[in-house]
């Protein structure tokens, strides 16, 4: 069993990682949870396939459990249903002393740690994550939310969960492409803050598209070491956390063009590192070899996504709408070398629209302005 902590004074936390956890979870969580209500939110899709089993276990420690269970999709991370998951919690008359549980992806994660965080001011709060993207980022750092119609995420809070159980073992069933998606954010690890962790993906390749368990319980504890660090040195986002977000001004504008239905956000992800690559190469930052090998890892994971041709117009909106939600400047993360990046704002929208045109990435539509 792993364990990484995450340090931030009176919320700290532990994310505990382990190939079968889900078999003795119940019983920390009794230990450590005093109230007896707790409130297991999931999806279909999850619950389908380990639900039954978590709930047995948990009534088994004596827990009287209000399951809630939602449609599969990023559409259902949304007020509407948040707003009934906490009438539900109303009705049942779910106390101060309660508990949620979420068990699933990024999704189930962000919108339950949300509903924990505003009901009655706040209940605690447990992560089961199940996808590696929710294993290795969604669940460390403590960003809830949900999306509204006018932008992702934007209705959301901090709030840090008061455990974290990661079982590797649920990693198996997961569909590829949400499985490569997670992959993205290991390799962003490892670009911004970690050669090493780069160069053992580097290595095992093999073993990482066989999913083997060895391979990725250590991919899973490094990851959440560094976000967790990270977070801990600044969890507001005020400074450094900022360089989390390599690849994410233009995978943001991407999904949004897109409107969330042709990528995942991982794979938005490694196409918006394989593209703010290039451009840092371009500006004689990062040397052409580094780039080559971060494109070439991606190459070999098969992870090289064609970006659909964008409206210029479109996309320069979306910078623009990411520039006011960094108060008024685009902050760019731009890789200086593998391991190490530089957050900067030297450069603007115009110099980014001047090379995505230049590349073949934007196009001028026809009525554009
Ligand atoms: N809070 C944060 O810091 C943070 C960071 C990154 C992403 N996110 C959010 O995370 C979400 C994306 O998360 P995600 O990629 O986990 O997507 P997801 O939650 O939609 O899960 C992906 C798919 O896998 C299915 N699934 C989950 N676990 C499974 C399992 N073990 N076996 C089989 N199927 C399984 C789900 O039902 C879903 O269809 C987005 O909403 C994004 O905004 C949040
Ligand atoms: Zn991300």
């Amino acid at each position: 069993m792993e364990t990484v902590r995450v340090q931030l004074t009176e919320r700290s936390y532990d994310i505990v990682i382990q190939k079968g956890l889900m078999d003795q979870m119940a019983k920390d969580l009794s230990s450590i949870q005093e109230g007896r209500q707790l409130v297991l939110i999931s999806n279909d899709v999850v619950y389908g396939i380990y639900g039954e089993k978590v709930k047995d276990q948990l009534e088994a420690e004596g827990f009287d459990v209000y399951e809630y269970i939602i449609p599969d999709g990023e559409r259902y991370k949304s007020w509407e249903m948040a707003s009934q998951i906490l009438t539900k919690m109303l009705e049942h008359q779910i106390g101060r002393d309660g508990a949620v549980l979420a068990l699933g992806g990024g999704v189930i994660g962000d919108l339950a740690g949300f509903v924990a965080s505003i009901y009655q001011r706040g209940i605690a709060f447990y992560q089961v994550p199940t996808t590696l993207l929710a294993q290795v980022d969604s669940s460390v750092g403590g960003k809830v939310a949900v999306n509204h119609a006018l932008g992702k995420n934007m209705i959301g809070s901090f709030y840090q969960p008061k455990k974290v159980y990661i079982d590797t073992e649920t990693l198996q069933t997961m569909p590829d492409r949400d499985w490569k998606s997670g992959l993205a954010e290991i390799i962003k690890y490892g670009i911004i803050q970690d050669e090493a962790l780069f160069r053992y993906i580097q290595e095992n390749i093999e073993p990482i598209n066989n999913r083997e368990e060895s391979t990725f319980a250590w991919l899973i504890k490094r990851s959440c070491e560094i976000k967790a660090q990270i977070v801990a040195a600044d969890e507001r986002e005020s400074g450094i956390r900022a360089i989390l977000n390599l690849g994410h001004t233009l995978a943001h504008g991407i999904e949004a063009i897109t409107e969330y239905e042709y990528f995942r956000h991982g794979e938005a992800v490694a196409a918006g590192i394989q593209v703010i690559a290039e451009f840092a190469a371009e500006q004689g930052l990062l040397a052409q070899k580094d780039k080559e090998e971060i494109q070439r890892l991606f190459n070999e994971l098969n992870m090289q996504y064609r970006l659909p041709k964008m409206p210029a117009a479109m996309f320069m909106e979306m910078l623009a709408l990411d520039k006011k939600n960094q108060l008024g400047q685009m902050v760019l993360i731009l890789p200086e070398a593998i391991g190490c990046v530089q957050k900067t704002t030297t450069y603007n929208e115009e110099h980014m629209r001047t090379f995505l045109m230049e590349k073949g990435y934007l196009i001028d539509v026809k009525g554009d302005n």
